[in-house]
């Protein structure tokens, strides 16, 4: 059994871990492993919105752009789409780096490209969302071997980690908070309030993303993932995306995975933007959504172990202040995290 936290960044406890002594998981799961060479990452996601229903033609032409850029450049580059709370289509492209010189050198360029004049209309609306953690800020974890999101970056998995399967083991895994408790400090404020509306984050910001694959399932599994798991899942996520606020929650995107040509994938994740990772914590500790599904979970990987064929992962960022950039360009006012700047000016939190 293997600490999740890497040898190299390992260091004395001030903050309690929250496993018991002599901890052991009742089922296996993995960490993405970076090169200690790695120090940062880049997350960086770039995303069009128009009204559900007919695609302007920008849309497609912007795209073709972004993925022009991304073909040269990102160590990797997820494609998704979704509908928002205020019935806006919306498509992202994810593009991570391991590089955060050459991910700066690029995103000048792509920014340009994707919040330029031209883009500037009324048919549809750009923004840019952007962390660049470094590797003691953020964690991951797989319940099985196939690699998905920033985990692309890393050389490998680990072997079998001892820092899961109980609450806390997000915050215990990330190396920072052995002694950092990530405390949130003042809210996202819009500092450029022009045509480009950017946001000033807020230190230790907190994003996961948490995937769901159900492509290798079939009979049983399947359709207790489909019928029983899922529609869970989707309460969870519409209970985010509309009443998180009153959680910790500043915005959640429940997204499907597309290939190339835009079809949709048997792969989903939940994306939000939460006020700190105990919000987040205590959201997936507590909420009867995420407990039920918790639950569940623990009934069919306890039981099926490495044979399920669901396979579950995801990563959990708290960001510095100086990791983070956001800007819009033409979106409505409750967007990501300018919902988020939105509710402090309207003193809702
Ligand atoms: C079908 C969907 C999901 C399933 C089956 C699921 C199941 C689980 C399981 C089994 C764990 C424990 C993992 C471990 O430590 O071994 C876990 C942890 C967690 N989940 Fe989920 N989850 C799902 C979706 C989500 C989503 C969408 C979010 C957030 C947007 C989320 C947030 C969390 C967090 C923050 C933890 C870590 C809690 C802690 O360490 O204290 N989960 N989930």
């Amino acid at each position: 059994m293997e600490s999740a936290i890497p040898a190299h960044l390992v260091t004395e406890r001030t903050e309690p871990v929250a496993h018991p002594p002599g901890w052991q998981p009742p089922y296996p799961s993995f960490v993405a492993r970076f090169a200690p060479s790695v120090t940062q990452v880049a997350m960086a996601y770039f995303g069009v919105q128009y009204r559900a229903g007919s695609e302007p033609p920008i849309v497609r032409t912007a795209l073709a752009g972004i993925d022009a850029a991304c073909a040269d450049g990102p160590g990797h580059v997820d494609r998704a789409r979704y509908v928002d709370e205020a019935g806006y289509e919306t498509i992202v492209r994810i593009a991570y780096w391991d590089d955060v010189s050459e991910h700066e050198r690029w995103f000048a360029t792509a920014r340009e490209l994707w919040l330029s004049d031209r883009h500037s209309c009324d048919e549809a609306g750009f923004f840019v969302e952007v962390l660049r953690p470094s590797t003691s800020r953020f964690e991951t974890l797989f319940s099985n071997d196939r690699i998905e999101g920033v985990a692309h970056l890393a050389g490998t998995l680990s072997g079998e980690v001892r820092e899961h399967a109980y609450w806390g083991g997000a915050r215990d895994r990330i190396p920072l908070a052995q002694r950092d408790a990530l405390e949130p400090a003042a809210p996202p404020v819009v500092v450029d309030d022009g045509v480009r509306r950017v946001v000033r984050g807020q230190h230790n910001l907190c994003l996961i993303r948490s995937g769901q694959d159900w492509t290798d399932t079939d009979g049983d599994e399947r359709r207790m993932y489909l019928e029983e798991v899922e529609p869970v899942l989707r309460a969870g996520m519409d209970f985010l995306r509309e009443d998180g606020n009153a959680v910790g929650c500043y915005a959640n995107r429940y997204l499907r995975l597309v290939d190339e040509d835009g079809n949709t994938l048997d792969k989903s994740f939940g994306m939000s933007w939460w006020r700190s990772l105990a919000d987040l914590d205590r959201w997936a500790k507590d909420h009867p959504t995420h407990k039920a599904i918790f639950g569940q979970a623990m009934k069919y990987l306890s039981t099926l172990g490495p044979a399920a064929r669901l396979r579950l992962y995801h990563e959990v960022t708290v960001a510095a202040a100086d990791e983070q950039y956001f800007e819009y360009l033409g979106c409505h006012p409750g967007t990501g995290m300018l919902r988020a700047a939105a509710l402090d000016q309207a003193g809702a939190r």
